[in-house]
């Protein structure tokens, strides 16, 4: 079994840039910039044959690349007890649309529905003892202004571990509206 989520990349000057947000807050477990990325959906455990048959059904996904602007830190979880930080991001039709037609494509092949409403946002720390005058402090920081241009989406597989979750990128899908391309997880598979 493999554990999978669809997400987005980041471009690596951009992920040290947020990483460096949650640099050195105390309590917190910052993400490593090279885990930091936006989650469209969350697979969970699945076998390698619905691996397979879920790269095929990312690869027909049709959309075309558009832009993405970060705004404001938030926190989920009340204001004295949160347990994650993280950067949203301004509203965009075109990001939930391409998250409803990756949500579609996984219902179509018999994966449950997720009940939960798209909330797009990028974690950046899992709190566990922050003070809330920290965290005060830190969502008042003022932010540079964040612009990318999303062209492509990305198979992750998460790997659990005691230091926290590791995530390894298995297939990217760009947003060019190829529909012919075959999935790219049968012959020579990325998933170990
Ligand atoms: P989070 O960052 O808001 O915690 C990999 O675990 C990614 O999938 C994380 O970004 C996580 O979001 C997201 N995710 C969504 N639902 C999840 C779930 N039920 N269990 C674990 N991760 C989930």
């Amino acid at each position: 079994m493999i554990r999978l989520f669809v997400g987005l990349d980041l471009p690596p000057a951009l992920a040290e840039r947020l990483a460096g947000l949650a640099a050195g807050l105390p309590g917190a477990r910052r993400i490593e910039p090279e885990n930091l990325h936006l989650t469209l959906r969350f697979i969970g455990e699945c076998d390698e044959a619905t691996a397979t048959d879920l790269d095929l059904a990312l690869t027909r996904i049709e959309a075309a690349p558009f832009p993405l602007t970060l705004t404001e830190l938030g926190l989920f979880g009340d204001r004295r007890r949160a347990h994650t930080l993280w950067r949203g991001l301004a509203p965009s039709p075109a990001l939930h649309q391409l998250a409803h037609r990756i949500e579609a494509a996984v219902v179509r092949l018999g994966l449950p529905a997720e009940p939960r409403r798209f909330t797009p946002h990028i974690t950046l720390a899992r709190l566990s003892s922050t003070s809330p005058e920290r965290l005060q402090c830190a969502l008042a920081l003022p932010l540079s202004p964040e612009t990318l241009t999303v062209e492509s989406f990305t198979l992750f597989q998460s790997h659990l571990s005691p230091r926290g979750a590791q995530y390894e990128r298995l297939v990217h899908y760009p947003l060019n509206g190829n529909l012919s391309a075959p999935g790219r997880l049968s012959g020579a598979a990325t998933i170990e």
